[in-house]
Formats: structure tokens, C-alpha cells, sequence
């Protein structure tokens, strides 16, 4: 038998939840975020951070990953079976996590998407032109990204009198995704990519790739403190709820938010290796195919 005051617990949880439900026909919405494998988490966490009622579904193409090596013509192809199978999640949102995908296929997601679609490049362009000084920006990325110019784009239609000093930087992705944040071969590597970039005195460095947040200490180490790195993945959050808030898209629901992960391999290494990226547990991780 139910105690009267558990009795009235249950009845205000029943109406709580039916306010909600008329409250938030919309806003409950989950926002979809995609990246090509694991590095979108770093986005994730910034949203989480960010905007901590929000209900996610994140899908990471981990059978296909990486993209950064890959055409344009298959990175547009996958991207577009990407936003299918979020679209059909009901999201309210989507959030090109992955830079690679918003340099080559931003605008084809934007065409198939009902809903509006937020990309990382725009993002940290906005702030990198807001935060320098000299105008000599840097940017490193993914030979996809980079080979695409569409940071320098993004840079210049904000500052036409910008300077953009592009490196692609292959080796970064599998260093991170090995865990060598600060390893004396990852340094290495980052001093030989950082060299030319730093040679044009740029006092800006764009962290174009989901995976280089997490070798921020090391940039900022071998940089000396003296250039001012731009997380796309904070980027991003700052733009989402920039967003959320001007067209009133914001879970008005205060309940804990539920968090889906989908990937398309088996996730055991996506399990281990995305707790790093997320900084925290990863609670449900489903498999599924794409067609
Ligand atoms: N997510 C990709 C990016 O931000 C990096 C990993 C890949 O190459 O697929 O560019």
C-alpha cells in the first residue's frame, strides 16, 4: 500500500510530466550530432557543458572512419546517409561535429535538412577573426579540410584582409585515437606540422579537427603561450545556444536529459576510447547499420 505522501509524490511527477509533454512538443526534441567516428565527442561535451538539459543523439560513422583522408565524392555520400538516419531520430537540430564533413558536404546536408544545421567552420571563424590581433590566422585540419579551403573562405568572408596559413596534419587523428596525447613522438609530430605555421608569426590557430582539443596543452606548449587557440568544439556550443535561444528551440523540460550514441562497428573500442574524448562515462551505445 502507498503511503499518502508518496501518493502525492507520484501525482505531481504525473503532472510535471504532462505539463512538460504539452510544453515541449517541440523543444524535447533531441539535438543530432555527427561526426565520422569518436572525435564529435568533443563537441558533445562542450554541448553538455553547454547546454545541460538538452536531450543528444550522436552517431559515429566508426566503420567508415577516417574521412580526412577520404574524396569529396564519398565524404558527401556519407554524410547524406548520416542526416537520414538522424532526421528519422526526430531531431530538432543537427550539428556537423566532424570539420571534414562541414568543409566538403555542408551544403548538401543543408539541402536535404528540414531542420536547421550548424557546422563547426563558420564557428571557429567567427572567433578567430574576433580574437586576432595581427590578422594572421592559422589553421590546421585534415588533408580534406585543408585541400578544401573552406576555413580560409569562412575566414575571409568575415575579414577580407585576413591572412590564412593552412597545414594539413594526417597524423594527429590515429595519434590521438592511441591515447598519446603528450607523447614524445605526438610532440614530434606537432613541432614538425607547427613549423611553417608559426614561421608566418601567427598569433591565431584554429584547432580545426575534432581530435586536436584534445592536444591542446601541447599546442600551447609548443606554441609558448604566445598564440591563441581556437576550439572548434566550444566554438560550436557557443553558436548552438546562440541558436537554441533565438528560435526558442530550448528544452523547457528540467528533467535529466537522455543521451543516445549510436555507431556503426561494434562499439567496444568506441566505448573505451570515447570516455577520453567525452570525460565522462558513455551511458548508451547502440549499433546500427546504415544503408
Ligand atoms: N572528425 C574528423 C574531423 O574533424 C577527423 C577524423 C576523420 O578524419 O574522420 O575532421
Amino acid at each position: 500500500m502507498l503511503l499518502l505522501s508518496e501518493t502525492a509524490g507520484k501525482v505531481d511527477d504525473l503532472m510535471i510530466g504532462i505539463r512538460e509533454k504539452r510544453m515541449n512538443i517541440q523543444t524535447h526534441r533531441a539535438i543530432g550530432v555527427f561526426d565520422s567516428g569518436i572525435g564529435g565527442l568533443t563537441v558533445v561535451r562542450s554541448l553538455m557543458e553547454r547546454l545541460p538539459f538538452e536531450n543528444i543523439v550522436y552517431f559515429g560513422d566508426t566503420a567508415r572512419v577516417p574521412y580526412g583522408i577520404k574524396s569529396v565524392e564519398t565524404i558527401n555520400r556519407y554524410a547524406l546517409q548520416i542526416t537520414e538516419f538522424l532526421l528519422k531520430k526526430d531531431v530538432k537540430l543537427l550539428i556537423v561535429a566532424c570539420n571534414t564533413m562541414a568543409a566538403v558536404a555542408y551544403q548538401a546536408i543543408r539541402d536535404l535538412s528540414p531542420v536547421p544545421v550548424l557546422e563547426v567552420i563558420e564557428a571557429s571563424a567567427k572567433i578567430a577573426v574576433d580574437r586576432t590581433r595581427s590578422k594572421a590566422i592559422g589553421v590546421i585540419g585534415t588533408p580534406a579540410t585543408i585541400n578544401s579551403n573552406a576555413y580560409a573562405r569562412a575566414i575571409h568572408l568575415l575579414d577580407r584582409d585576413a591572412k590564412v596559413f593552412s597545414q594539413a596534419c594526417p597524423l594527429f587523428v590515429p595519434l590521438v585515437e592511441e591515447g598519446w596525447f603528450d607523447h614524445p613522438a605526438t610532440r614530434l609530430v606537432a613541432e614538425e606540422y607547427l613549423k611553417p605555421v608559426m614561421a608566418e608569426r601567427v598569433d591565431t590557430l584554429v584547432l580545426g579537427c575534432t581530435h586536436y582539443p584534445l592536444l591542446k596543452p601541447l599546442f600551447q606548449d609548443i606554441t609558448g603561450g604566445q598564440v591563441r587557440l581556437i576550439d572548434s568544439a566550444e566554438a560550436m556550443a557557443d553558436i548552438a545556444a546562440d541558436l537554441i535561444k533565438q528560435k526558442n528551440l530550448g528544452n523547457t523540460g528540467r528533467r535529466p536529459p537522455e543521451y543516445l550514441f549510436c555507431v556503426s562497428d561494434v562499439p567496444y573500442r568506441f566505448q573505451t576510447i570515447g570516455e577520453r574524448f567525452l570525460g565522462r562515462t558513455l551511458p548508451r551505445v547502440e549499433m546500427v547499420r546504415l544503408q
